[in-house]
């Protein structure tokens, strides 16, 4: 239950970077021993992961404060399955392929679905793993992958794929050989995994660019290491300032991971400076009407599409938004006309028409991202908002309410059941 509550002040410490942690988890399985993770977020989404890597025979343990301890046993003790159970709560579970390939020869995968955003293949992983010599078939909704022993190769991704870039450099670091992979994806994730597997024993240049090389090695060392930041977390701390007023430092956020987000939110009217430390960000919630386009990193990426959307819808002026990632990431446009939002869709394009208010209305989250921008369209929402689905946004923000309530937002969790359960996003 969300209430306006005026403008926010105060400090946030932003958490680690779910879309880092999950594949940094599953980079644990490249090396036997035990690997410490820090600055890991209180997250549905790594519980999951946690339980599909103990279901290969890893254990994980939460020793608090964001430090997870994950011990990894010999080859021939991990079991390198995941099941339809696990795989249909988290679709980056697919992310365990490339590490499993490359130290057990054999993967067994439940076929990830689609999801509340439309279809997401894994067409661009199956390809990388073959051209470094791994063979696929398909049998009751389940992928088998084997090979001989992976052995570096030329792969060039059709598409900047974030999380296939992840899983193909995870399964080039063991293969014998030499592995480029050409149209990499660029997301400061992809740098933070390559620096852990770098600190593993891993040999791997141009991470960041375009062009990743690596040169297989045969064994690595147990990690220690450090997530960085959330940036898309920022970016929701930073829209919920932006729409209801204030003041807000984002304690540990990185200007140079979000430098593209940061020049729009300015154009529309928020103060921000930066600072070795964080951002600061200040608003007198008047925003301006701005055009946006998402695309692969550097540009502004599809996670904060539903942010800047919330934030036009409260801007002064009509405002195009267009979607070139995902087709169906605008299913919770419907929520937000359901507050009073002027927003036309029409295909990967929405047109909003800036009004001064909200509305409180009963809402859905469909996803993370849309639970979210949910949560900051009631922030100036007159009356009471009650969004439902909350268990999405539990999937990647820690303790997001009492977060939000610390600096001066109007938020209550009153259901239980909502803490629970889990869907395919993400
Ligand atoms: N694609 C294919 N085939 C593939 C892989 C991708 O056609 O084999 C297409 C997708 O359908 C999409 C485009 O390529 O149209 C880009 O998808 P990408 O693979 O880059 O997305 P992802 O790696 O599956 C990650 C994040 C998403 C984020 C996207 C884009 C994780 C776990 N997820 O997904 O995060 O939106 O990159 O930056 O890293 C979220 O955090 O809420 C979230 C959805």
């Amino acid at each position: 239950m969300v209430r306006p509550s005026g403008p926010l002040f105060g400090s946030v410490n932003i958490k680690g970077a779910k879309n880092s942690v999950l594949k940094l988890m599953a980079a644990t399985l490249l090396a036997e021993g035990t690997h410490h993770l820090h600055n890991v977020p209180d997250i549905t989404d790594v519980k999951i992961v946690a339980e599909l890597l103990r279901r290969c025979g890893v254990s994980v343990s939460f020793a608090g404060e964001g430090h997870v301890i994950i011990e990894v046993p010999p080859t021939e003790k991990i079991v390198p399955r995941a099941s339809l159970e696990l795989v249909s709560k988290i679709r980056a579970s697919v992310v365990v392929m490339g590490p499993l390939l490359a130290r057990c020869n054999w993967v067994e995968l439940a076929q990830p679905g689609g999801d509340d955003f439309g279809s997401r293949p894994i067409d661009y992983h199956i390809e990388g793993f073959s051209a470094l010599g791994a063979t696929f078939s398909e049998r009751d909704g389940y992928l088998f992958g084997r090979t001989e022993g992976l052995t570096g190769s030329r792969v060039v991704l059709e598409f900047p794929s974030h999380t296939a870039t992840d899983n193909i450099l995870m399964a080039a670091v063991l293969a014998e050989g030499r592995t480029v992979i050409e149209n990499a994806a660029r997301e400061p994730e992809v740098i933070d995994l390559a620096s852990m597997l770098i600190s593993m024993g891993a040999d791997i240049r141009g991470a960041g660019t375009s062009r990743i090389e690596v040169q297989g090695v045969p064994k690595l060392s147990p990690a220690d290491h450090w997530v960085i930041p959330d940036r898309v977390e920022a970016a929701s701390f930073l829209a919920a300032v932006a729409v209801a007023g204030g003041e807000v430092f984002l304690r540990g956020a990185r200007e140079d991971h979000m430098e593209m987000l940061l020049r729009k939110v300015a154009s529309v009217g928020v103060h921000i400076e930066t600072t070795p430390q964080g951002i600061l960000a200040k608003s007198e919630g008047k925003l301006k009407a701005v055009d946006v386009s998402t695309l692969p990193y550097p540009g502004v990426a599809t996670d904060y599409q539903p942010l800047i959307v919330t934030m036009l819808s409260v801007a002064d002026g009509t405002s195009v938004v267009s979607e070139n990632l995902f087709s169906g990431r605008f299913r919770y446009v419907e929520e937000l006309r359901k507050m009073g939002a002027d927003i036309f869709t029409d295909g990967h394009h929405v047109v909003i028409r800036g009004t001064p208010r909200l509305k409180g209305a009963r809402v859905q989250a469909s996803d993370i991202r849309a639970g979210v921008a949910l949560v900051v369209a009631a922030l100036v929402a007159d009356g009471e908002t009650e969004i439902s689905g909350v268990r999405h946004i539990d999937r990647g923000y820690e303790r997001i309410e009492e977060r939000l309530r610390a600096l001066g937002a109007d938020i209550e969790r009153r259901s239980a059941q909502d803490l629970t359960g889990c869907a395919d996003v993400g």
